[in-house]
């Protein structure tokens, strides 16, 4: 099966019928993007809203944010849950000011030495922000192209996870990156949320129906595979 086309269709159907008005959308500030992503890594978007607002609110950009105490961090991330992620956003804001000048790096490759940056939070910082072609694949992804592809290994497995990624990399846009990629990496996360949901996705309205193995095959209930480890 040829994965022709795949790139282009998650693009017009972000254009089309993708979210537009959520609060980091619409910028390419890396700091913006990268507090909502930070915020959305273990949390609905409808619980990060009001938290965010008043996380920019009180540190309006990367230099506030070193500069304020640790309680003071915590204190407007309490309820947010998951509280090494506020340790580490602000270990990250102190390093940003310490080793780049207050200004984020505007690669994948260095934003993901910074703390609590992974793999797929530095793909959607620098896809977003800069047009950088890397891949991202958090859980709502991984849903998508183990559908898309049929990928049967089991998702506990390193290695497999490693395959995965590769095909993720294969995938992405080609040309008119600047433009392309944060409207594919929106589209995707957007995909993954709307319609290609854990049970009962909506594949009469999905752009990819026609390239997805696992919905030709009925078999959307099998992906993704993976045993406790
Ligand atoms: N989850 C993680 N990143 C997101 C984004 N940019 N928009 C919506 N949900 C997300
Ligand atoms: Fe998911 Fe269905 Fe779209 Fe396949 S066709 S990607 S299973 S929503």
């Amino acid at each position: 099966m040829t994965m022709a086309g795949f790139a282009g269709h998650v693009v017009r159907w972000q254009r089309e019928h993708g979210r537009h008005q959520l609060p980091w959308q619409n910028t390419r500030d890396p700091y913006r993007v990268w507090l909502s992503e930070i915020m959305l890594q273990q949390t609905q978007v409808s619980a990060v809203l009001g938290y965010y607002d008043r996380f920019l609110q009180r540190f309006p950009d990367v230099a506030a944010l070193a500069a304020a105490t640790l309680d003071d961090v915590l204190a407007l991330w309490g309820g947010l849950g998951y509280y090494s992620r506020a340790r580490n956003l602000h270990r990250c804001a102190q390093e940003v000011m310490q080793r780049f000048g207050g200004a984020f790096p505007r690669t994948a490759a260095e934003l993901v030495t910074l703390p609590g940056i992974g793999r797929s939070t530095a793909a959607a910082i620098a896809s977003f922000c800069f047009g950088e072609r890397a891949a991202i694949l958090d859980g709502n992804v991984k849903r998508v192209l183990t559908r898309v592809l049929a990928f049967e290994a089991d998702l506990a497995s390193a290695a497999n996870e490693r395959i995965l990624w590769d095909h993720a990399e294969a995938l992405l846009p080609k040309r008119d990156l600047q433009e392309a990629m944060p409207r594919y990496t929106q589209g995707l996360m957007d995909l993954g949320a709307t319609l290609c949901l854990p049970r009962n996705p909506s594949c009469l309205l999905c752009p990819l129906q026609g390239l997805c193995a696992a919905a030709r095959e009925g078999r959307q209930a099998e992906f993704p595979r993976k045993t406790r480890k």
